[in-house]
């Protein structure tokens, strides 16, 4: 039977689902909204406030949806996810009070420790003072990190104790983040490389998909400022699948038996952000949601039909396995506006989009839009990205290069060293 889904979210996350939802057997009616221009290629897309619940519902209802995949964080912390379930529509995504894993890092942090689930050392303080004193027991580095969502950006490593007592003020007494820096966590400096690992959890049933990785700073060699993500690779050579496999069983499992346990039971996608430190993997911060950019390589490998696993997730019925998975590596690398991470600049025309999507690349849109005269220019910071499989890492990123070099725009930044080594 035909199903329709409801993909909430407008960013290249929401194109790779909607991509994989419409590969799917029965040939689905896919709606996404807000969308973007690459979307409407791909799906109906619909205006929608995705942090409003009774919106979204709404427009489940409207469509008679059979069930919704919600995106993006917004709507999971403002609760689209209850509203949905309320209305008896089944949503792929946690409930309000299962989605503070992403939404309070302390909160994250004390489901941690009584998990049993490694992550590094951490006190939780209210003021400046208190900061200094428990980064003087730790010693430096230390990770000063706004206890609640600041987009990205609430998460200052600090080398010095000037630094640290920068970044403390700045979070507790300028509230450069606003209410979500009232607490802040304080974290024992660790180094290693970073996994990104998630996984579809409904019931006691965790289904992961290989590890990730995205590339967070604007520049090659991960120099400069922090951006929502220039690239991303999957599989990481250096975890294998009993590695992920023994990581789900150290954290994703032990995870959703404490939140069950205290009455919160986690579905959705659970996502954790791992450090490979010499001393072992410690858990970051979780994220209740796709990554993104991570979903834009990961979603390209997926060999099962996505409304029967997205979906069953959502009724509660997930196979207690690993997702299905092409072997091919993928590659996504993002291409970016002018200005970006700063304010990105709007209404550049984008040229070559055919012709990177004639060599059997994933162009997937993020901020883009059609103008008056039916361009597609740039509408966002982060723009597109493009993906690609290969039999190799090295062929996947060559490919995946060799479709983004097509496209251009006054501007574009890309990052050119995405998977580069791997
Ligand atoms: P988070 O949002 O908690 O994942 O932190 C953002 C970034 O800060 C991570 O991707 C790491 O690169 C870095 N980071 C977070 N926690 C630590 C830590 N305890 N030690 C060193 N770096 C960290
Ligand atoms: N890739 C990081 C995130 O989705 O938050």
């Amino acid at each position: 039977m035909q199903q329709t889904v409801l993909v909430v979210g407008g960013g290249g996350r929401e194109h790779a689902l909607v991509r994989a939802l419409a590969r799917a057997e029965g040939n689905p009616n896919i709606v996404c909204a807000p969308g973007n221009a690459g979307i409407a290629q791909h799906a109906q897309i619909r205006p929608l406030d995705v942090s409003a619940p009774a919106a979204v519902t709404a427009l489940a209802r409207s469509i008679s949806a059979d069930f919704a995949v919600l995106g993006p964080e917004a709507p999971l912390v403002t609760g689209a996810a209850d509203a949905l379930r309320a209305a008896g529509i089944p949503a792929l995504g946690p409930s309000l009070a299962a989605a503070r894993l992403e939404a309070s890092k302390t909160f994250a942090k004390e489901i941690m420790v009584a998990a049993g689930v490694p992550t590094a050392r951490a006190a939780t303080v209210t003021d400046v003072a208190a900061g200094l004193k428990v980064i003087d027991t730790f010693g430096l580095p230390v990770a000063i990190k706004a206890d609640g969502l600041a987009a990205g950006k609430g998460v200052v490593v600090a080398h010095t104790r000037a630094e640290a007592a920068h970044a403390l003020a700045d979070a507790l007494e300028r509230r450069v983040f606003g209410d979500a820096g009232e607490i802040v966590l304080i974290e024992e400096g660790l180094t290693g490389p970073e996994v990104s690992l998630l996984a579809i959890c409904a019931g006691a049933s965790v289904a992961r998909f290989p590890a990730a990785r995205d590339y967070k700073p604007i520049g090659d060699g991960n120099t400069g400022p922090n951006t929502g993500g220039m690239g991303s690779v999957s599989p990481i050579p250096d975890i294998s699948d009993a590695e992920a496999d023994r990581l789900i069983d150290a954290v994703h499992r032990p995870v959703v038996a404490e939140m069950a346990r205290r009455g919160i039971p986690f579905s959705g996608v659970l996502y954790a952000g791992l450090m490979m430190t010499p001393d072992g993997p410690r858990v970051l911060e979780f994220n209740v949601r796709f990554g993104d950019p991570e979903t834009q390589a990961l979603l390209p490998r997926l060999a099962e039909d996505a409304v029967e696993l997205l979906g069953g997730a959502a009724r509660g019925s997930l196979p207690d396995r690993p997702v299905r998975v092409h072997e091919d590596p993928c590659v996504a690398v993002v291409l970016a506006a002018a200005g970006y991470p700063g304010t990105p600049r709007h209404g550049d025309v984008i040229t070559g989009l055919d012709d990177a999507m004639a060599t059997g690349a994933e162009v997937y849109h993020a901020g883009t839009r059609t103008n008056d005269t039916g361009q597609i220019v740039t509408a966002g910071g982060r723009v597109l990205a493009v993906a690609q499989r290969g039999i190799t890492i090295a062929e996947a990123r060559a490919r995946a290069y060799a479709a983004a070099d097509l496209i251009a725009w006054e501007g574009m930044q890309m990052r050119r060293d995405i998977a580069l080594n791997l």
